[in-house]
């Protein structure tokens, strides 16, 4: 590990696999290289809305309470895509140096591994150039490492330093994170992950019989031999599957609430890959369904891919209307606010409702006779704790 400026370089371990290369014989260390891999396209804008729209939050949040919080990029990429953007650490760093100008007061450690020399190498130099090292509140710690071989160090300095930490682990291939490195992260206080699975990568290879390797890293992945009952499925009932298990695994290893973001291809109709948040707090969980929901393809939880951006979803989501589906499952129940997100919030039936969708409903609700609210936490609102009775069928005038 290298606090940024130091030298000299240390030797890179293991190289890193960068998608199913499998019978390629394009060598595995240039692949990640490839110029190619690293044009910025909208997928790719995306990604990085998200990340940067949830973490703003997170930081007030989590800096509240806490003085010194943790990022981890465990697949950093270069600094710069070739057309100048600026890849996720540097969006980082961005972030951080707005908010330490305005009202950082929290000590802040980033973290960044990246396995392949030469993006390890265009890292390094754009870090070493951004204001960041101005501040002494942010340290930059880099990693020319895999993301498996390094994250044991960087988990223990996190919790020896007792910080809350973001883990961003966004591979290009799926051989690494395991599922097991990923509970391990979700066994630290406070700490999240949103992990970039490679979806298609992964349910293509596991249409390949009798290879024993492959088998292994779809082991790894799932952390489980399940996937094996996934092979006869075909199309969204694969796909739903598949998902379901990622999901219900990352719950295994500590993650209470799983939201996701579908990335669909531009070219054709099929998933790229999806972005899975994982995070023990409600808070977090609901947080970051809001920013998914505002940034997918409309009636989607997810980008629709360049076709099907503003039509034709490409995958069919059980949607219902907001408040007949709420009505039908608690009538007779109360429930508080957040308690209703939190309890919907992995359902198809409400993937593309924010919270002010869920208020607009229950409103509607209250106008109907179908439910009645107690003001706990707020005066005329809704939110929090503010307790949500509806009214058994019969009683309403809306259905
Ligand atoms: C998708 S790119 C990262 C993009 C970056 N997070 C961003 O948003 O700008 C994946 C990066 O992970 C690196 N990589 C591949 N395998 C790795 C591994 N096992 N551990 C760490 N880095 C790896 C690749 O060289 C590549 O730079």
């Amino acid at each position: 590990m290298r606090e940024v400026g130091a030298s000299p370089r240390p030797a890179v371990g293991a190289l890193p696999r960068c998608g199913p290369k499998w019978g390629s014989r394009r060598p595995v260390q240039r692949e990640c290289g490839r110029a190619q891999k690293w044009a910025y396209d909208l997928h790719t804008e995306i990604k990085h809305r998200i990340l940067i729209q949830y973490l703003n939050p997170w930081l007030t949040i989590l800096g509240s309470s806490y003085n010194s919080l943790a990022y981890v990029d465990g697949f950093a990429g270069r600094g710069r895509y070739v057309s100048g953007e600026a890849g996720s650490p540097l969006l980082v760093l961005d972030a951080l140096v707005a908010r330490l100008n305005t009202h950082l007061q929290e000590e802040f450690v980033c973290r960044f591994v990246e396995a392949h020399p030469e993006n390890y190498a265009n890292l390094e130099a754009e870090i070493a150039r951004h204001p960041v090292s101005r501040y002494s509140r942010i340290t930059c710690k880099l990693y020319p490492s895999t993301f498996s071989a390094a994250s044991s160090e960087i988990m223990a300095d996190i919790r020896q330093r007792r910080q809350p930490s973001f883990f961003f682990v966004d591979p290009f291939g799926y051989d690494d994170p395991s599922m097991a490195t990923l509970q391990e992260v979700l066994e630290l206080p406070r700490a999240e992950v949103l992990v970039n699975l490679m979806f298609n990568f992964a349910h293509r290879a596991m249409n390949i019989q009798g290879n024993s390797k492959l088998t292994q890293i779809l082991d790894s992945l799932f952390g489980s031999h399940e996937w094996i009952n996934l092979i006869p499925l075909v199309g969204q009932e694969r796909e739903r599957a598949f998902m379901e298990l990622y999901r219900n695994q990352l719950r295994r290893s500590g993650a209470k609430h799983v939201v996701r973001f579908r990335m669909g291809d531009d070219q054709i109709a099929r998933t790229l890959y999806y972005l899975i948040h994982g995070t023990k707090h409600s808070k977090g969980g609901m947080l970051m369904k809001d920013v998914m929901v505002a940034l997918a393809s409309p009636g989607q939880r997810g980008y629709g891919g360049a076709t099907r951006h503003i039509s034709m979803p490409l995958f069919d989501l059980q949607q219902r209307d907001l408040p007949k589906f709420l009505h039908s499952r608690y009538a007779g129940r109360t429930i508080t606010f957040d308690d209703l997100i939190i309890d919907t919030l992995e359902d198809e039936e409400t993937a593309t409702s924010q919270e002010k969708d869920y208020r607009a409903a229950i409103r509607e609700l209250e106008r109907n006779g179908a439910v009645t609210i107690q003001q706990i936490t707020t005066t005329y609102g809704l939110d929090g704790e503010d307790e949500i009775t509806f009214a058994l069928h019969r009683q309403s005038n809306l259905f």
